[in-house]
């Protein structure tokens, strides 16, 4: 879908469908219309009132009303959307109203659309925001994985461009520059998604290793596999024990987009890529096992942040670090209570074989140090604990430097991509002690997803590094069973963000 925006009245608009925002309540002044529905009111006649003053659309923000050909509009259709109360206007319901817009535009058989967006501004938040969080939220709606589908049903929706319309007055290079921003990192969410919802036998290392290639060459991005022997010369003796009953070969894929001057330090994302989580011999049930496909998308979202950096030519250096294996039972796997030696010369003894995780990503964030970043993100499906603890909706957060957890909560609340941090006090590291190396990989119930992440600090302590535990976020169960993109919209804006980049 194409997205422009430009300066436009309402009622002029030539379009097959123009949306117009009203807040709840029946008013008879059209007080509760926003400014756009206000002008195209006028032009009508009062024709939207007196269809409002029906009660045909009811006040729940995201609720919508299509109205055919009203003289006095230039528009084809009018799509009317509620906001809800004008005082509990915030971005849940902007969230619920763009969502609303888009599901009822799939049904149409209009081609374009025209959406006045400052009608959708939310209180505290600028043009620039608001443009972004609608191009994000109508590509979300419209996505869909159905490369796997011999008979495409339902067709695919008819529109192919929306325009923003900003009536009476000029369209400033900071709205356009959220539209290209959010385009590209729409485009970064979608390949997030689409990595994660195809299937493990698909999407495997080799696979994720060649989409970083395919991303190097498309946006002259440096690229890097590392095999096993390499990983053998390396020592990253935990990585491999994760590896070691499966088929497939591992790869450690290096991706680096320099945008910002050669000599500015890069920020390293760290992104888990086990392409199917089995357990490996301390297995799982078989009850929704399948979701372990999912347990790449901390993998994924790295892969889609850089897309997205690149895509819109962002004045950063970032450098993606993907430890990307399977995780399988078999005769050559680890078995509970093997002891590795990890890159760092740290040992580590492997309790529990389903804490694979943290194997990898330990000896990843070792290799990330090498780099002289400027600081570490590593994004991971880790632990089912923090599903536990925050559900689905905000993603767990942990960092050894406050400045850069500051950072993330902003650029998380900026994107609607929530994070909450949580604590990681040296109290909680006793939970990994082990009578037969320097660590276990795992310290017990209680605080599971604290006690991953303080594994984590003992390799990143000469680090400034934050950890982002996405198990709850990166998709959804059930009929909408899904990869939800997650977090990338946030890892762009904490890019843009530290290169001083704030709305
Ligand atoms: N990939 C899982 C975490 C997970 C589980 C994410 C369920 C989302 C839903 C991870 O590798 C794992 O298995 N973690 C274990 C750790 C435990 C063995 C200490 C878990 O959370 O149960
Ligand atoms: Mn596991
Ligand atoms: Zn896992």
């Amino acid at each position: 879908m194409e997205f422009s925006i430009r300066a436009l009245a309402p009622e002029k608009a030539k379009t097959g469908c123009l949306v117009l925002a009203v807040y709840a309540g029946a008013n008879p002044a059209g007080g509760n219309l926003s400014r756009s529905a206000q002008l195209a009111d006028k032009a009508a006649g009062g024709a939207l009132r007196r269809v409002l003053a029906q009660g045909d659309l009811a006040g729940k923000a995201g609720t919508t009303l299509l109205l055919q050909k009203i003289a006095g509009l230039a528009a084809e259709r009018v799509l009317l959307v509620s906001l809800g109360e004008r005082a509990d206007f915030g971005v849940k319901a902007f969230g619920d109203a763009v969502r609303g817009v888009a599901t009822a535009l799939k049904g149409l058989g209009a081609r374009d659309a025209v959406l006045p967006v400052a009608d959708f501004a939310v209180r505290g938040r600028g043009l620039p925001w608001t443009v972004r969080s609608a191009v994000l939220g109508l590509r979300e709606a419209f996505y869909r994985f159905d490369q796997l589908k011999t008979q495409k049903k339902p067709a695919a929706p008819a529109l192919a461009s929306v325009t923003l319309a900003i009536a009476g007055a000029p369209v400033t290079l900071q709205a356009q520059a959220a539209l290209k921003e959010a385009a590209a990192t729409a485009d970064g969410a979608d390949l997030a998604r689409t990595l994660g919802n195809l299937p493990p036998n698909l999407c495997t290392p080799s696979y994720l290793a060649d989409e970083a290639r395919k991303l190097a060459k498309q946006f002259k991005l440096g690229v890097e596999v590392l095999e096993r022997r390499d990983m053998e010369k390396l020592g990253m003796g935990a990585l491999l024990a994760v590896t070691r009953g499966s088929q497939q070969p591992p790869k450690l894929i290096v991706l680096r987009y320099n945008g910002a001057a050669k000599k500015k330090k890069p920020l390293v994302l760290v992104g888990k890529g086990i392409t199917f989580d089995t357990g490996g011999i301390s297995l799982k049930p078989a009850g929704e096992m399948d979701e372990m496909k999912f347990d790449m998308s901390g993998a994924g979202s790295v892969l889609g942040a850089i897309r997205a950096l690149a895509g819109m030519r962002a004045p950063v250096n970032v450098i993606g670090v993907v430890p990307a294996c399977e995780n399988m039972p078999g005769g050559g796997a680890t078995r509970p209570g093997d002891v590795v030696t990890t890159m760092s010369g740290q040992t580590v003894e492997i309790l529990n074989t389903d804490a694979e995780g943290r194997l990898i990503l330990c000896d990843a964030l070792t290799y990330a140090g090498r780099f002289d970043p400027e600081a570490v993100v590593d994004i991971a499906t880790l632990t089912g604990a923090c599903v536990i603890a925050l559900g689905h909706v905000a993603s767990g957060l942990f960092a050894n430097d406050q400045k850069l957890a500051d950072d993330i909560l902003a650029a998380g609340d900026d994107a609607w991509d929530r994070v909450w941090q949580m604590p990681l006090w040296e109290d909680y590291q006793e939970q990994l002690r082990s009578n037969f190396a320097d660590m276990a990989n795992i310290g017990g119930r209680p605080a599971g997803s604290v006690t991953a992440a303080c594994y984590l600090a003992r390799f990143t302590r000469k680090l400034s590094w934050a950890h982002l535990d996405i198990a709850g976020t990166a998709w959804r169960s059930g009929r909408d069973k899904g990869s939800t993109g997650r977090p990338v919209p946030l890892l762009v804006r904490l890019a843009l963000r530290r290169a001083g980049r704030r709305s």
